[in-house]
C-alpha cells in the first residue's frame, strides 16, 4: 500500500458502508479485506477488539488462527495494549512475545485502534516476508485504524 492513495480508497470505502449502515462486524471485515488484498506484505489482516481484559477476534481477512482471544499482556496483541504502543515486529521468530500462528509468518505489525485515550482493539497484520513492514506501511495502516475508531 502506498503511503498515500491506498489508505485514502479504503477509508472511503468505508465511510461509504457506514452511510449505508454497515454493522461494527462488517466494517472490521472490510479494513481487513481491502487491506489484505494489496498483497505483500499484507499477508494476513486481523481485527481484535478489546472486551474487558481480552482482545476478541471480530474479523480476519486471510490465514485462519487459533487465537480467537488473547489475554492483555499475551502476544505481540496483548503487548500493544498494555503498553499503549503500537508493534512494528521485523523478525517474529526473535521475538520473546510472539503467539505463533504458523511458520509462514515472518514479521507483525499491530495498530491500536483509539478514540482519544480509550483503545477499541487493533488491526493485526501478519507478513511472510521478514522485516515487511516500512514506515510508509505503518502510517497507512494507521490512516485505516484512526478511520475505523471514528466509525465503529
Ligand atoms: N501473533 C499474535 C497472535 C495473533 S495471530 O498473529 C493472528 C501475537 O503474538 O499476539
Amino acid at each position: 500500500m502506498t503511503a498515500t492513495a491506498e489508505p485514502g480508497r479504503i477509508v472511503r470505502a468505508l465511510r461509504a458502508a457506514h452511510l449505508h449502515d454497515a454493522s461494527r462486524q462488517e466494517l472490521l471485515r472490510l479494513a481487513c479485506e481491502r487491506i489484505q488484498t494489496l498483497g505483500a506484505p499484507y499477508t494476513s489482516v486481523y481485527a481484535y477488539m478489546l472486551r474487558g481484559d481480552e482482545l476478541v477476534l471480530e474479523a480476519f481477512a486471510g490465514r485462519e488462527t487459533e487465537h480467537t482471544r488473547i489475554p492483555v499482556g499475551k502476544g505481540v496483541c496483548g503487548t500493544a495494549v498494555a503498553t499503549g504502543e503500537d508493534q512494528n515486529v521485523p523478525d517474529v521468530g526473535a521475538a520473546g512475545n510472539y503467539l505463533a500462528c504458523n511458520l509462514e509468518t515472518k514479521a507483525e505489525l499491530v495498530v491500536l485502534i483509539r478514540r482519544g485515550a480509550t483503545i477499541l482493539g487493533q488491526l493485526d497484520i501478519d507478513s511472510d516476508v521478514p522485516a515487511g513492514f516500512s514506515d510508509a506501511h505503518y502510517r497507512a495502516v494507521k490512516e485505516v485504524a484512526d478511520a475505523l475508531a471514528v466509525l465503529l
